[in-house]
Parts: C-alpha cells; structure tokens; sequence
C-alpha cells in the first residue's frame, strides 16, 4: 500500500526560519524521521511525498530501506495537497486500493499502531487514527471567556495515519473543495461525503509537531520510543 505524505505546508509556527518538516530533530531532519518511520512498515510500498511549489529544503531522498520515495508538488490547502498526491501514485495503483495518508508532521507514529490501522480500518469503509479526549473540553465567546462546556463522551482527536480507498478519497476531497469547504482531514471529507470512518485507538505521543513545545516532546519521544 502506498502512504501519501502532505509536507507543502509553511509551518513556521514552531519557530526559525524553514518549515518545521525541515527542521533538525534528534540527529536528521523531521520529515525524514517520519519517513523512515512509514518506511519501516511491511505494509507500506512506497511513499508519494507531497512539497510546496519550489522547495528548495527536500533532502532529494528516492528510496528509502529499499522502497520508491516519490514527490509531487502541493497546493494552497492541505486538502489540495493529498489530492495531488494521489493523482501522482502510478496508474497502478487501483482507485478500489487502499492508501495512506500521513502528516509530515507527525514523526513519532508508532509501527504497531499503523499496523492496527490497516487491520481494522481495511475491512471497511477505511478509518483513522485517534485517541479519546480526555481534558473536559471548552467553547469560547468573543472575548475568551467559557461560555459552555462541550459533553466529552465519544468525542476524539484526530490523527494520521488515516486509511481509505484511493478513488473514493479523491472523490471526497474533490467534492469538499467543490462545495467551498475546507476540511481539516481526509476523515473529515469522508464524512461530508456519507461515510462513517472507523476510529482507531493510537498512542497519544503519535503528537503533531506545531509549537516549539511540540518539538521538544516530539525530540524526547523519538528518543525514548521503540518504532
Ligand atoms: O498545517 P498543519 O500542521 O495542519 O499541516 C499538517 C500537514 O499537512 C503537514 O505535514 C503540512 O506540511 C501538510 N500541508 C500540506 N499542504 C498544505 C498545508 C499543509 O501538505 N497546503
């Protein structure tokens, strides 16, 4: 199964001068963290690396323990972006076949985690990874103020990797961006479009790196965890 990898994103959030993919984590860039994670997986083929218009930063990786690394350039969303990754995986790649979608941002996926994934989710109509929320969950007002407390029973947090067909994903996504909205995660479009993703329980420190905060956890886990 290929894994499609959305990196054209500006992520200048965590601070410096480059985009927080490029940035040096625990001895080599972060998104090669992520890709030698995905790559260490059995399950996945190859992986269709997605970049911003003119990124000059891309370590120019071309395989990667053996399997194809690919890359295609990206659009304004990430919506836009995965839906370019998908168009540029090789006509072999079946519309009815599986693939995946994993943020560049999310080096510390863990193996046994994505293997759950495509156990679970493969059967059906495709899913995603995620965790329950656990923190008691508030709506704003205006001015910052609480003005209401959302229930917390069944609500999760959305991660990556996520898992759907290649041609009913595309479709989705196309279908969102016709319609004018802008979806946060491929599940998200999925659901716009009738389906019901499964959601499948991961590890917590599979954290998308944003902040600096961010970064020095993400540093610490890849440290600590085993793949
Ligand atoms: O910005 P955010 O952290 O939500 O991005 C999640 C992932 O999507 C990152 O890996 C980022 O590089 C990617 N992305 C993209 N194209 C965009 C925006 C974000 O590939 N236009």
């Amino acid at each position: 199964m290929w894994c499609v990898v959305p990196a054209a994103g500006r992520g200048l959030r965590v601070g410096g001068d480059r985009p927080k993919q490029y940035l040096p984590i625990a001895g080599r860039l972060l998104i090669e963290h992520t890709l030698d994670r995905l790559a260490r997986h059995p399950g996945i083929a190859g992986l269709m690396v997605v970049l911003s218009p003119g990124d000059e930063l891309w370590p120019g990786l071309s395989s990667l323990r053996g399997k194809p690394v690919q890359t295609t350039a990206g659009g304004a969303e990430r919506c836009d972006s995965v839906l370019a990754g998908l168009r540029a995986l090789s006509p072999g790649v079946g519309e009815a076949e599986h693939v995946l979608v994993h943020d560049a941002a999310r080096p510390c996926v863990r193996l046994d985690d994505i293997s759950r994934l495509i156990e679970l989710a493969g059967a059906g109509e495709g899913g995603l990874l995620g965790a329950p929320l656990r923190d008691t969950l508030k709506r704003a007002d205006e001015v910052g103020r609480s003005a209401l407390t959302e229930p917390r029973d069944r609500r999760w947090r959305a991660f990556t990797p996520q898992m759907f067909r290649r041609g009913a994903l595309s479709e989705a996504l196309r279908e969102a961006s016709r319609r004018g909205v802008t979806v946060s995660d491929e599940a998200m479009a999925m659901e716009l479009a009738g389906h019901a993703p499964l959601l499948v329980e991961g590890a917590e420190d599979n954290i998308k790196v944003t902040t600096a905060a961010d970064f020095a956890l993400a540093e610490f886990l890849l440290g600590r965890t085993a793949p």
